[in-house]
């Protein structure tokens, strides 16, 4: 006899690195009934040991997923990965297993979008040299070189998500909104798209990049791309730290062509507090340095929470693999009156002809069926009308498929095995 669904209060969650309550509160909320909270990164033996009766996993930036350790996790059905990044997993190892892996790349948007907007009052006002002086005893009570933002120009590099946030919040506050991407994107509000970023550059009282790190950005602004700027414009970047070349805007902010900059990025950024950050940039009155904390925030953590542990129930109650960073995307309808069988396999030819043989072999009526494949992996959820008896074993033969890497399925009320 096979093994019933796994009630959802026997799943076992298990979160490391005191990922956010938020996280914790959503799993309850959607009736997982064995959430463990941890608050260290574990690593080695210990975490391989901890990870073997766990079905989630959620982590941070410092528990390292290596395929050694992944392998370990013998009923890991998905990792959540609690921030922005993914590196510290072994994604294609992660795949390989049949784990899809989920991050949360835009639950910081708007606190990336706060500062860089706060960081551009603070500059048009002088804020940076003033605030210093002001510390060393120094009283520049002036009006010379304090203006407001509103009708000034911002060019925004960048119109993803955290471009045309700020784009919104710097209409709001009366800038006139100019953007450079190199895809088409719709203009928002009265915002005014230009042809290049020359176009740019050379219109806008205030530059902010927001473009991903990629090869074509690497060094995009450099000391030509300064030269094109306005003389007393504004330079800002909380991107990524290798979409400038840092001597070069020391250089422009030395002569006085950029009036002031702020950066949150660096290409080359300490890795913890005991390191000590060096940059050309130190020392530059009209320069607001920060430690890439664009988009640290309590309401970033705790949407962070919230996003990923709920890409993580999403996957667990309905197979649903939407924004996964190492696997084939595949969104599914809510369940009715069906049981859903989910196989995870090889990419190779033949194998979804099994699959539908071994149905219509039990002459079994199948009412959706979604695939994705990428060369790889394939992955395909079928759902077949009514509750189709445990006893039939097609979850055994789905899983003697020649490539099959793993299986699962849910009853109409989700609950996994
Ligand atoms: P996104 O992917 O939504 O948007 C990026 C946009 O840049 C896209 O519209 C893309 O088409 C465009 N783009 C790509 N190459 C370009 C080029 N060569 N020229 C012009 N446009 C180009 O990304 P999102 O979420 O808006 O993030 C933007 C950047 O901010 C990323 O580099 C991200 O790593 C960084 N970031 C920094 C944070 C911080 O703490 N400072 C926090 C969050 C994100």
């Amino acid at each position: 006899m096979e093994k019933l669904s796994l009630p959802k209060t026997k799943i076992k969650v298990l979160l490391l690195e005191n990922i956010h309550k938020s996280a914790v509160d959503l799993f309850k909320r959607h009736g997982y009934g064995s959430v463990e909270s941890v608050r260290d990164a574990l690593s080695g033996d210990e975490l391989k040991a901890k990870l073997r009766d766990v079905h989630i996993l959620g982590i941070r930036s410092r528990t390292k997923l290596t395929k050694d350790v992944l392998a370990a996790g013998e009923k890991l059905l998905t990792v959540g990965a609690f921030c922005i990044g993914t590196n510290q997993v072994d994604l294609s190892a992660a795949k390989r297993l049949g784990i899809p892996v989920f991050n949360a790349p835009y639950s910081n948007t708007r606190s990336v979008a706060e500062l860089v907007l706060a960081e551009i009052i603070m500059l048009f006002r002088g804020i940076p040299q003033r605030s210093w002086g002001a510390h060393e005893g120094e009283w520049d009570k002036t009006v010379k070189g304090a203006r407001e933002i509103r009708n000034k120009v911002i060019g925004i590099v960048g119109y993803g998500h955290i471009g045309s946030q700020l784009s919104i919040i710097a209409e709001a506050m009366g800038m006139q909104v100019r953007f450079y991407d190199v895809v088409e994107k719709l203009a928002i509000g009265n915002a005014t798209p230009c042809r290049s970023l020359d176009d740019l550059l050379a219109v806008a009282d205030v530059v902010t990049l927001h473009v991903p790190e990629t090869p074509e950005t690497k060094n995009m602004i450099g000391a030509a791309k300064f030269k094109k700027m306005k003389k007393g414009a504004f330079f800002l970047n909380a991107s990524r730290g290798t979409v400038v070349d840092i001597p070069a805007l020391a250089e422009a902010l030395k002569s006085g062509h950029i009036a002031g900059a702020a950066v949150d990025v660096f290409p080359k950024e300490p890795a913890g507090p005991e390191e000590k950050f060096k940059s050309p940039l130190q020392g530059l009155r009209n320069v607001i340095l920060t430690p890439h904390i664009g988009g640290s925030t309590e309401e970033a953590q705790a949407n962070i929470g919230g996003e990923v542990a709920e890409k993580l129930v999403k996957y667990s109650d309905n197979g649903s693999t939407l924004g996964a960073v190492n696997f084939v995307e595949v969104a599914l309808p809510p369940q009715f009156n069906t049981t859903r069988f989910m196989h995870i396999h090889r990419d190779e030819p033949g194998v979804m002809a099994k699959i539908s043989a071994l149905f219509s072999s039990r002459e079994i009526n199948i009412a959706g069926q979604y695939l994705r494949t990428d060369g790889e992996i394939g992955y395909v959820v079928t759902d077949v009308i009514g509750r189709v008896q445990v006893g039939m074993g097609i979850r055994k033969d789905l899983a003697a498929i020649p490539g099959t890497v793993r299986t699962r399925f849910l009853y109409e009320a989700p609950r996994n095995t």
